[in-house]
């Protein structure tokens, strides 16, 4: 595991090293009769890549709506470099500065790459223009857009002035996740990034997973696909009927060992 100095990684004020920076105790959420969470702990730790698996209806996906503001869960705590947040919406989780890529894709695919990634904090023109008549610097969006790129190292979308409704799949995810990873976040959340993904596009957004971390960013990474998992995870966080069944290790378990704690053929 890369190791990062907490006191000088970009984005991470608060907090002692060993202070989880998300986590969450005893979360419940039940919608009616269903129960989707049903006391659920979690954390996340710097410099960590915290895959969560399970299978389909274990809570996976409202767990992290939890986590990020998408819901807002009956019971439980959420702390932020150890303060409890209380997220209302996604935008208050995202002001915090956890940035989250969901199961089904935000982008817009009429705009182009840079605006997408400006999605919801276009940078004005300077003076009245901006202040006044609020003209966007498109310049600036690209020239900026174009140097994170650079910098997550994504080299298959040099051209951000293309709508990306014009991009493959993998690009969209890369723009989504790209938009998740370049605002100086403190935590990015990414459901389900390579499930529609073919095998080099789901290489090129695990490589930015990985290029996240090392920049200092903690990743939770939603995924059933057990290969990607285990080669990505620091920790692998099992969800099994609403709750934590175990938090395990790429070197501690075999991929069959987790699929048995997943299923409930083994005890963790
Ligand atoms: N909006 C909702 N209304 C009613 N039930 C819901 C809602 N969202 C989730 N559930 C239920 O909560 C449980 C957990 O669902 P969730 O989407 O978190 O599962 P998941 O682990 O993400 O599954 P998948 O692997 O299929 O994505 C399921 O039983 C689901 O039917
Ligand atoms: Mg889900």
């Amino acid at each position: 595991m890369t190791t990062i100095d907490a006191t000088t990684a970009p984005g991470r004020p608060g907090g002692t090293d060993t202070t989880p920076v998300l986590q969450a105790r005893g979360l419940v959420k039940t919608y009616g009769r269903v129960v989707g969470l049903d006391g659920v702990d979690l954390e996340l730790h710097r410099g960590e890549v915290l895959a969560i698996i399970g299978d389909n209806g274990a809570g996976k996906s409202t767990l992290i709506k939890c986590l990020t503001g998408a819901e807002i869960p009956d019971q439980g705590e959420i702390l932020l470099d150890g303060k409890p947040v209380h997220f209302k919406r996604p935008q208050d989780a995202r002001t915090a500065g956890i940035e989250t890529v969901y199961q089904t894709l935000a982008v817009a695919p009429s705009l182009d790459v840079a605006a997408n990634l400006f999605l919801g904090r276009e940078v004005r023109r300077k003076g009245p223009l901006g202040s006044v008549l609020r003209i966007t610097d498109r310049a600036g969006m690209r020239e900026r857009a174009r140097q994170e790129l650079r910098e997550l190292g994504i080299s298959t979308l040099q051209d951000v002035t293309v709508p990306v409704e014009n991009l493959s799949g993998g690009q969209r995810q890369a723009v989504a996740v790209a938009r998740a990873a370049a605002f100086g976040s403190k935590v990015v959340v990414l459901d389900e990034p390579t499930a529609a993904l073919g095998v080099r596009e789901s290489g090129q957004v695990l490589e930015l997973v990985r290029t996240l971390r090392d920049r200092g960013v903690p990743v939770i990474i939603i995924s059933h696909n057990m290969p990607h998992v285990f080669d990505i995870a620091d920790r692998i966080h099992v969800q099994r009927l609403g709750r934590r069944a175990a938090t395990i290790t790429p070197k501690s378990h075999t991929m069959t060992e987790a699929v048995a704690i997943m299923t409930g053929a083994a005890e963790a």
